[in-house]
């Protein structure tokens, strides 16, 4: 099989696990210890927010990222219809957006466990680099524990360093359990009523 079947192959059974049973039976206790990391690690500046959540999928851990991040406003964005229906049942305001085509604009934009699910993750990075603020993002690694339980393919510790630091250039990366933590800041907080809440960037160019 060629990779690109291979590819359709596996995003076709992702989908159909995750239509069926959502992202996660039940948020593990691996994923709650690296919550409660966030808490204490999270810099302060990214609290009261407005935050899209780009791959929210079904909202459980949306609904546990909102009491961390206390956001003024909270939006999910998933490709997976099934999800994003279970994501608005939960309360949080989502919507089907594709993330190999297109990324919205906003303030700030949270990518827990995303990446590794996108046939060209350096180009979605480019485009949050252009249409938000800041960014923070939680990756698996490959050949860590409980990382081995992740669909999708996780990259190792260099090669997402890598990614992060040509992608996102002054983005601290710490890595974690099984997982990197990325927080990314353009240093550039554009005023909210000249943003175009919504708008979706099919390029990697500016605002
Ligand atoms: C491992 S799950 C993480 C979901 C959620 N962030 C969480 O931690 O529970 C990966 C999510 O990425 C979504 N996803 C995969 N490819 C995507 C794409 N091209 N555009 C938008 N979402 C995508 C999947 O539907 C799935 O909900």
């Amino acid at each position: 099989m060629t990779k690109s079947r291979q590819r359709v192959a596996r995003v076709t059974v992702e989908r159909l696990l995750h239509t069926v049973f959502g992202n996660n039976v039940m948020i593990g206790s691996h994923v709650l210890r690296q919550l409660d990391c966030l808490r204490e690690v999270l810099p302060s500046h990214l609290r009261g927010r407005q935050v899209d959540d780009l791959g929210c999928g079904d909202g459980k851990l949306t609904v546990l990222l909102r009491e961390i991040l206390q956001p003024v406003s909270l939006r999910g964005f998933d490709v997976n219809p099934a999800l994003v229906r279970r994501a608005k049942s939960r309360g949080i305001d989502a919507q089907f957006m594709d993330l190999e085509n297109c990324v919205p604009v906003g303030d700030l934009a949270v990518v827990w466990g995303v990446l590794h699910h996108l046939s060209d993750p350096v180009r979605c990075l480019a485009r949050i680099k252009a249409n938000y603020d800041s960014a923070f993002i939680r990756e698996p690694i490959r050949g860590t524990s409980p990382a081995f339980l992740e669909l999708g393919s996780p990259m190792r510790r260099d090669e997402f360093g890598d990614m992060v630091r040509r992608s996102l250039p002054g983005g601290h990366i710490s890595f974690y359990d099984d997982c990197a933590f990325v927080f990314w800041d353009s240093g550039n907080r554009a005023d909210p009523e000249s943003r175009a809440p919504g708008r979706c960037s099919f390029e990697s160019g500016g605002k």
